[in-house]
């Protein structure tokens, strides 16, 4: 029987090995069905999912009332292009901009774009707004970002294996310090800074949370400066953090603030860019879209996720559950973790380990034990499951963690 099992699994992965192209290192299981804060291998097995696909299924796997919005959307209109007006795009775009209270929203469709439109739009304000030199828009970013994969993305990555091989790169940024507002104060006066771009916290860093006041201070900055304050809260917005945003705990309202991930449940990719009138309508026909952006499908759906997160009060679920897990954590005194941080539910341990593995052997032990989590830059483990967990399920998992610690000893 065990051989059988292990033979299944092994089929599955050699296929896509075999097919796929390599440029991600999954941990060896093979999934083929989720419910809420479980997923199922393909052979039975269940497992508790603590990545929630990178923070893009914070409903919950399945969660009937965005996947029953899917399948009825679905069998009526999927989608028009923008050469032509749908019906849902009007009725979208007026929800998601007074849910958040921007006067306009850009719909792209995965993070990255989102970020390229961000950035375009900090660039079209310069020029236009600000009067920047031709040419000469300057960015400001913070080391150790995350903020996508894409030719210019990259370009002001920090990380040399998200790059080596992919130049010549993009012009027209300057990579700070993340947490360091004197960093920032001396880079805001060039009168060619058009923008900051900044995670509220860095989520693929391995969850780093900046101290309190940070982003406040950057905005302030910011707005002292006339630069644009830009958030990517791909991964830390739409409940994840206890807060709508996770600058909401900082009462900062971003210039413009980028969404993705759970803006769909996790059903098919939603991105959007919220800004007001002054930054947005610089931007003409023809100058940035996508043919999927918009889409009557992803429309339809991201109202419903987004009617989620506030009807199952899931903010306050991930303030809970999340402060809860930390204490758990600490409450361990394992000598393997040498920190538990996060907020709300997007949480990270670190390792402490003379062996470079023992990170990725945890989580191999831990999907042995039924949780699923991956680990972030080595030695760092993100916790982040949906924001539905209940405290049950918190000790059931916290009882997983332990035991599989011990491999460690
Ligand atoms: C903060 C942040 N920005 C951007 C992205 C890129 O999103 P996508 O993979 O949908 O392009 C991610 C993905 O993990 C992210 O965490």
């Amino acid at each position: 029987m065990q051989t059988l099992q292990h033979t299944l699994t092994e089929q599955y992965i050699e296929r896509e090995e075999m097919y796929n192209a390599h440029n991600y290192h999954p941990l060896p299981v093979v999934l083929d069905k989720g419910n809420g804060v479980y997923v199922w291998d393909v052979e039975g097995k269940r497992y508790f999912d603590f990545l929630s696909g990178y923070s893009a299924i914070n409903q919950g796997h399945c969660h009937p009332k965005i996947v029953g919005a899917l399948i009825e959307q679905a069998q009526k209109l999927t989608l028009t292009s923008r050469a032509f007006h749908s019906e849902l795009l009007g009725e979208y775009a007026k929800y998601v901009t007074s849910y958040f209270g921007y006067d306009k929203v850009l719909p792209m469709n995965t993070g990255v774009e989102a970020v390229e439109t961000a950035l375009k739009l900090a660039r079209k304000w310069g020029y236009l707004n600000k009067k920047v030199e031709e040419n000469k828009a300057t960015i400001i970013v913070c080391s150790q970002n995350f903020h996508g994969r894409t030719i210019n993305v990259i370009s002001f990555s920090s990380d040399q294996s998200s790059r080596i091989g992919f130049g010549p790169f993009v012009p027209g940024y300057v990579t700070i310090d993340y947490n360091d507002i004197e960093a920032l104060k001396t880079v805001l006066n060039d009168k060619n800074v058009c923008g900051f771009l900044v995670e509220p916290i860095q989520g693929e860093a391995g969850v780093v949370v900046p101290d309190v006041g940070y982003l406040k201070a950057c905005y302030d900055l910011c707005k002292a400066s006339n630069v644009l304050f830009i958030a990517d809260e791909i991964q830390t917005g739409l409940a994840r953090t206890g807060k709508m945003l996770a600058c909401d705990h900082e009462d900062v309202k971003p210039d413009i603030l980028i969404l993705g991930k759970a803006l769909s449940g996790g059903t098919i990719p939603v991105s959007a860019v919220l800004c007001n009138d002054e930054i947005m309508m610089n931007i003409k026909p023809g100058e940035h879209g996508s043919t999927y952006g918009g889409n009557p499908l992803a429309c339809r759906v991201a109202m419903v996720a987004l009617q989620v997160l506030k009807d199952e009060n899931m903010c306050e679920n991930a303030t809970t559950m999340g402060g809860y897990f930390r204490d758990q954590l600490s409450d361990l005194n394992s000598s393997h973790i040498s920190v538990v941080r996060g907020k709300g539910l997007l949480n990270a341990i670190e390792i402490k380990h003379s062996d470079g593995n023992a990170a990725w052997n945890l989580c191999i032990e831990m999907m042995h034990n039924g949780l699923l989590a991956k680990p972030t830059h080595g030695d760092k483990i993100r916790f982040a499951p949906p924001l539905i967990i209940t405290k049950d399920e918190i000790d059931e998992c916290i009882r997983i963690i332990a035991d599989s610690l011990t491999i460690l000893d």
